[in-house]
């Protein structure tokens, strides 16, 4: 048997790719190397958003053509591919660069690569593709099989939204959801696989406008509505999402829709309305409190999470001010913060005024401490109370199993075969990054 070993930069929906690049590669006889080291084939599946992405690539390339010079010399082969974001973005730039890479594919190719390594094995040399559209990708996936107990399942890809600092609108292309039947058919399988709980993902996922067979165009809402009807399924979530597409009924489904679990990730970037309108952002700092407020009107409980970047063009004191009183006034659960970082071809890349490291240094460090005690009193406020926890895998000591409650807190507890199964437990302590629990 080959090995195949895929290594994952970025998001969720990257790590979502990573598996499918798995399943489509299982057909060919490529089984999961431990690294590197054991691998026939490397993919580097990597992402865009982060920063320094495609130096971090490079430098991961550098050590890989090392290894596969030693492997030459033993008269092995090893392939590598580079796929994601990063590929689409650098194309044929990167194969110069680095010549160790065999294989280039974009977000959009992926599932060509069977037949990328079938040509390249028959004719040697290298293989690059780049845009197809996203509806042949999707639909020449195999079924995914059943991994764990908590599944990824893309149903949106790209936006239309063009925030000045991103990149996704370049990289990932325009806004596109899958129809609702081709998802439901997939949660089935997933769900007949062993899947309890479904992430839905979309880099704009609340935008979700699926066309039905009968041209009806439906809403995410409707779409957890339907989903919630699969009797094994328990638990659906979604992410991520944007204020601006916050609608009545995604609120109202988190009211009613009981598998919809109370949490929501939903990045505000800043508090500041004079730089959320240089993001491009189409919305103000009040908007999006309002919005907090509706859903919390409709699910008291829900947990809120969020995105922000400290340090955007022309950001001054009182704007980050601005962002620090946001972040008091909603109170947040988890969150993920970033220095602005210049994303080439952006027009917040171009625009005057960057902030100087240390400045933005020293606001990460003051937002960041602030979200930390907003995250530890959430964590804190669990302590005493009776929760249903999904186990999903072993802990580390004998007897120990992790899961998630509803609000994605991580949870242990000890017990006997406890994967797979929704149990009340009671949280008995913090530790740094989990809580605590003894079975009910
Ligand atoms: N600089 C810093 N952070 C960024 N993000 C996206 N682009 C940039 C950038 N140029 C962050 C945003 C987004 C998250 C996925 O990554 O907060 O919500
Ligand atoms: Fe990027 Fe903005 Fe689109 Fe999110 S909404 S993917 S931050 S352009």
């Amino acid at each position: 048997m080959k090995k195949l070993f895929v290594k994952t930069y970025g998001c969720q929906m990257n790590a979502y790719d990573s598996a499918r690049i798995a399943d489509l590669l299982a057909p060919l006889g490529y089984g999961a190397a431990v690294g590197p080291e054991d691998a026939d084939m490397v993919v580097l599946n990597t992402c865009h958003i982060r920063e320094k992405a495609a130096e971090k690539v490079y430098s991961e390339l550098g050590t890989l053509r090392v290894l596969k010079e030693e492997k030459a010399g033993r008269g092995e082969a090893m392939l590598v591919a580079v796929a994601g974001c990063v590929a689409q973005a650098e194309g044929e730039l990167m194969l110069r660069r680095a010549p160790v890479i065999d294989l280039l594919v974009g977000p959009q190719t992926y599932h060509r690569l069977p037949e990328m390594i079938a040509r390249i094995s028959r004719a040697g040399g290298k293989a690059l593709e780049a845009d197809f559209p996203a509806l042949e990708k999707f639909d020449a996936l195999p079924d995914a099989g059943a991994r764990g107990l908590s599944a990824f399942l893309t149903v949106q890809e790209g936006c239309d939204k063009f925030c000045s600092f991103c990149v996704v609108p370049y990289t990932r292309g325009a806004e596109y959801s899958r129809p609702p039947e081709a998802v439901i058919a997939e949660a089935k399988a997933l769900v007949a696989g062993g899947v309890r709980e479904i992430v839905l993902l979309g880099q704009n996922v609340n935008a979700y406008r699926g066309e039905a067979g009968d041209g009806k165009s439906w809403s995410l809402a409707r779409l957890c509505e339907a989903l919630a009807q699969i009797d094994d399924l328990a638990r659906i979530r979604y992410t991520t999402s944007h204020p601006r597409d916050m609608d009545d009924d995604l609120i109202a489904a988190h009211r009613d829709n009981d598998k919809l679990m109370p949490f929501l990730h939903l990045p505000v970037q800043s508090g500041s309305d004079a730089i959320l309108a240089a993001m491009n952002r189409q919305h103000r700092a009040e908007d999006y409190l309002r919005t907090i407020g509706q859903v919390r009107a409709a699910r008291p409980d829900i947990a809120l999470s969020s995105d922000f970047i400290v340090g955007f063009p022309g950001e001054s004191d009182a704007d980050f001010e601005a962002t620090m009183a946001l972040v008091r006034q909603v109170k947040f659960a988890q969150t993920f913060s970033f220095k602005y970082s210049k994303r080439p071809g952006t027009p917040a890349a171009a625009a005057p005024k960057q902030i100087s490291e240390g400045v933005k240094n020293e606001r990460l460090q003051a937002l960041q401490k602030l979200l930390l005690e907003q995250q530890d009193a959430f964590n804190d406020a669990a302590i005493g109370s009776t929760m249903d926890v999904l186990f999903e895998k072993p802990g580390r000591g004998r007897g120990q199993f992790v899961g998630r409650s509803p609000w994605l807190h991580p949870v242990h507890a000890e017990g006997k075969e406890l994967i797979g199964k929704i149990l009340p437990v009671k949280i008995i302590a913090r530790t740094a990054n989990s809580l605590k629990s003894v079975l009910e």
